[in-house]
């Protein structure tokens, strides 16, 4: 007898649909799966054999096949495991005439066993019910943590569920299960990130941030110990703009391929904020291993990549960072196949100016020699300090601002909101530009060359600033290009159709590294 069920696993960060035969026949007892790496299927036969017995099912002494189609498709994981057993049910004598109840074509088997015959979560659920969904499937079985980011989907019923008996129980109509269905409460739309009114004084350094965050550049901050660096880069996410129900969906995607995902979120509503120690190696930050995962550079997908202590970074690293920065993608070709993830983030950086944190300090002593300081400075120079925009010097705070305690700071949703009206005005601008290679673009810090050209476009009076600055500061081309991003930026801020002197002086002021060292 031949069954026929549905699963679904996961390419890249999409879903596809898999389909689960099964054959049972007369002859010599034996169990073959083919369609899966050699040992995954030593594995999952394992798993399936063992909670097939310990569910109450038996197991039949038959000459098994399972197979599992596209065979083209790399398939990974253990996600298979409960429709391989439901197909196996199905294709066995003792349970084929009970299912008549439902149409399995209509359903789609997702989750992993324990040899108990329990269900485990498995990762990769959002993009699976996506893909579930659009094959025309109606029901969806999944492990009972996964339910919530499987509700997120909706027109597809979702069974959350504990155990292979409860699935078999339900098929077979002697136990009924409740759909899941998941309104999002209050908590969980709250914004999670803390907030600028916490950063006493360093007006500089958080209009630095504001403009980053309103024309998506990157940003490097130097100071010495305890200035705030790492207080100011926790709270960009608070400043970004929302994040739109597409980026949700993707963001949540990738924490759910990497397994990350807490059972109680169903969507990400929160931008990401990562923030790797710099003792990681090149694979954990672009992704990688035996199945490739997802690396740091996806997880901040739509949010914040922040590399504090940035010199501390090994080479590779840095070297590996430069290819995401530009491409907004990353590609991870293994064996198996090629694996693309997306990778669109805003890139903070911060460090000390020197080893010891206090070179160009007022009161405290730099212990370190000149040439190490230069070299200190040089780990950071090169290719990719070209992709930071900003560069920005954030001072020890005086103790009569730390002090003023009454004195209410900024929150970030006023904050947000200035950054909010200036993407809107980059975003109206840019709505029929390209990239060179076919993207969107969405920010000031995405223009090339040729939007520059256009929207950049100097008077006499910014251009004599510009020619002074350039010959006082010996500015290189791409620095000369950087500013004008830049300037673009405050001016959107300003609300300013045109750049003005003014604009151009503060772009100019965010160049810390084109002016000394
Ligand atoms: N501007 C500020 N307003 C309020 N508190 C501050 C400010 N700057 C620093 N602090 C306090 O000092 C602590 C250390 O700040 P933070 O970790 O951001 O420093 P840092 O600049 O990252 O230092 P390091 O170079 O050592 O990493 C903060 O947790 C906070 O309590
Ligand atoms: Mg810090
Ligand atoms: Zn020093």
């Amino acid at each position: 007898m031949l069954s026929c069920v549905y699963s679904a696993g996961i390419s890249g960060i999409d879903g596809f649909l898999v389909t689960v035969e099964c054959n049972c026949t007369r002859g010599l007892s034996s169990f073959e799966i083919v369609g899966l790496p050699d040992n995954a299927i030593k594995e999952a036969k394992e798993r399936v054999r063992s909670a097939s017995l310990n569910s109450g099912f038996g197991f039949p002494a038959t000459k098994i096949t399972v197979n599992l189609a596209p065979a083209d498709i790399k398939k990974e994981g253990s996600a298979f495991d409960l429709a391989i057993l439901m197909s196996l049910l199905q294709a066995s004598d003792r349970m084929k005439n009970e299912f008549g109840r439902i149409d399995l074509s209509d359903c789609c088997f997702v989750g992993e066993l324990s040899l108990s015959g329990d269900l485990r979560p498995v990762r990769g659920v959002l993009s699976m019910a996506i893909e579930a969904k659009r094959a025309g499937k109606k029901r969806l079985f999944v492990p009972y943590d996964n339910a919530k980011e499987a509700s997120v989907v909706g027109d597809i019923e979702v069974y959350a569920v504990r155990s292979a008996r409860e699935v078999a129980d339900f098929l077979i109509g002697i136990h009924d299960i409740e759909k899941f269905t998941y309104t999002p409460d209050e908590r969980e739309l709250k914004v999670e990130c803390p907030d600028f009114a916490d950063v006493k004084g360093q007006a500089r350094a958080k209009r630095a941030v504001e403009i980053a965050a309103a024309g998506g550049h990157n940003i490097l901050l130097i100071g010495p110990p305890g200035t705030g660096k790492s207080m100011i880069a926790k709270r960009i996410p608070s400043i970004l703009p929302e994040m739109s129900f597409e980026e949700s969906i993707e963001t949540t995607k990738v924490h759910s391929i990497s397994g990350i995902l807490p059972s109680d979120v169903s969507l990400i509503r929160t931008r990401p904020f990562r923030s790797p120690h710099h003792t990681m190696s090149a694979p954990s930050l672009v992704g990688g291993g035996r199945i490739p995962l997802p690396g740091e550079v996806s997880l901040a997908n739509n949010g914040v990549l922040f590399l504090d202590e940035f010199p501390e970074f090994t080479k590779s690293v840095t070297e590996a960072l430069r290819q995401p920065l530009e491409d907004g993608t990353i590609t991870i070709t293994r064996a198996s196949g090629r694996i693309k993830y997306p990778c669109s983030f805003m890139l903070v950086c911060a460090m000390n100016p020197c080893r010891c944190g206090y070179y160009g300090h007022p009161t405290h002593e730099c212990t370190c020699k000149e040439s190490d300081i230069k070299k200190y400075m040089s780990r950071i120079s090169g290719p990719l300090l070209d992709r930071i925009d900003i560069q920005i010097e954030v001072a020890s705070l005086p103790y009569s601002e730390l002090s003023q305690g009454a004195k209410a700071e900024e929150s970030s949703s006023e904050i947000r909101k200035r950054v909010s009206k200036a993407r809107k005005i980059a975003l109206e601008r840019f709505k029929n530009e390209k990239t060179d290679n076919g993207g969107a673009i969405s920010c000031n810090a995405q223009m090339e060359a040729r939007h520059i050209r256009t929207y950049c476009v100097l008077d006499d009076a910014c251009k004599r600033l510009m020619e002074r600055a350039y010959d006082n500061l010996g500015l290189s081309a791409r620095g000369h290009d950087r500013i004008l991003r830049l300037a673009r930026t405050i001016a959107d801020l300003a609300g300013s159709e045109h750049i003005q002197p003014m604009h151009l002086a503060e772009a100019i002021q965010l160049r810390t590294l084109d002016k000394s060292y």
